[in-house]
């Protein structure tokens, strides 16, 4: 009988010192991995297995040379701020775009496998809910600068997906559905947990009744790692929970929790105030195909992750 040795690889992964770069970067570790992580960050973890490079994903020498050396490429380096989409939008455009391109040119080169963080704001405003890879996308008018991002990230799936069938690259695209958990940063979640421990007011966009589904980190880098051990190839996953609550309620929730003395204050005007902004009332992953594929589905509920963060942000 053959010896059930575990399979070790090489990872290159970009924002390895981003909320879900590190996690990922740890579980990899864990696993007895070899990981090369590159971040425009400092460096958090150590270990003898990671190997660090601050550096930025637009240094394309540095890129061919890690792409060279890995058997898998994360390509999670990017900008996942909302209000940034408004306020810095050619960045994001360029930094979604430019480097991506040179990372699935090299990963067609050097025959290597891409990961790919993609996002929920693929589908914008659709109602056909819930979405389904390969279901529509309905998105505003450029005038709206919030859409810059979906559109940036769709144009790096359409490249990925063209090289898989004209070049054989092998891939993997994840679309993200809200993943919070400890060492989120600039989003609604780490924002009002912030806010309610300072004792200061919740401040909603709108009416506070559209809805997220929120998912928790461990169960995002489940997904992820589900998926590298099963050697998917070529597949577009949703990874989000199903479960939908509106911002009010997690507002209630965090208020609940923390025992903070804050008010929600509905439509503020923070994201209104950009001429670029436009809200999108419901996203919801169907689940129909990564539960077929690697009979995933989230476990822990939004009380759990939110009370794990809390308690992250105040030891
Ligand atoms: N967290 C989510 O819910 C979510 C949802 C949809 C998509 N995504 C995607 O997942 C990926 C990771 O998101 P995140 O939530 O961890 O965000 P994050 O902002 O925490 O991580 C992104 C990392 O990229 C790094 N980076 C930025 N510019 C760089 C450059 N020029 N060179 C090298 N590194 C650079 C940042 O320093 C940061 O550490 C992103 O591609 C994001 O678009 C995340």
């Amino acid at each position: 009988m053959r010896k059930n040795r575990k399979q070790k690889k090489v990872f290159f992964v970009t924002g390895a010192m981003g909320f879900i770069g590190t996690h990922w970067c740890k579980k990899l570790l864990d696993e007895g991995h070899i990981v090369y992580g590159l971040d425009i960050k400092k460096n958090t973890i150590k270990n003898k297995n990671f190997k660090f490079f601050k550096n930025t994903v637009f240094n394309f020498k540095l890129l061919e040379s890690l792409i060279k050396k890995s058997n898998i490429v994360c390509h999670f380096a990017g900008i996942a701020e909302p209000r940034l989409y408004l306020t810095n939008t050619s960045e994001v455009i360029n930094l979604t775009v430019k480097p991506s391109f040179k990372i699935v040119e090299l990963c067609v080169k050097y025959k290597k496998k891409i990961l790919f963080t993609s996002t929920s704001e693929i589908y914008g405003k659709s109602t056909k809910i819930p979405f389904k890879e390969n279901g529509d996308r309905l998105l505003g008018s450029t005038n709206y600068s919030r859409w810059c991002y979906s559109t940036s990230k769709s144009l790096v799936e359409h490249l990925i997906i063209a090289n898989g069938e004209d070049k054989k690259l092998d891939y993997i695209i994840f679309r993200l559905f809200n993943v919070y958990g400890p060492g989120l940063k600039g989003r609604v979640v780490d924002n009002f947990i912030i806010k309610a421990l300072n004792q200061k007011p919740l401040l909603i966009n709108g009416s506070g009744n559209q809805t997220r589904c929120f998912l928790y980190i461990d169960d995002c880098i489940e997904a992820f790692y589900k998926i590298f051990k099963k050697n998917i190839k070529k597949e577009v996953f949703n990874i989000g929970q199903s479960k939908e609550h509106t911002i009010k309620d997690l507002a209630k929730i965090i208020i609940k929790i923390t025992g903070t003395k804050s008010k929600i204050v509905l439509k503020s005007n923070q994201l209104y105030k950009f001429k670029g902004f436009q809200d999108i009332d419901r996203r919801v992953p169907d689940h129909q195909k990564i539960k077929k594929k690697i009979n995933w589905k989230p476990i822990y509920s939004l009380e759990y992750g939110l009370r794990n963060m809390i308690a992250d942000l105040t030891k």
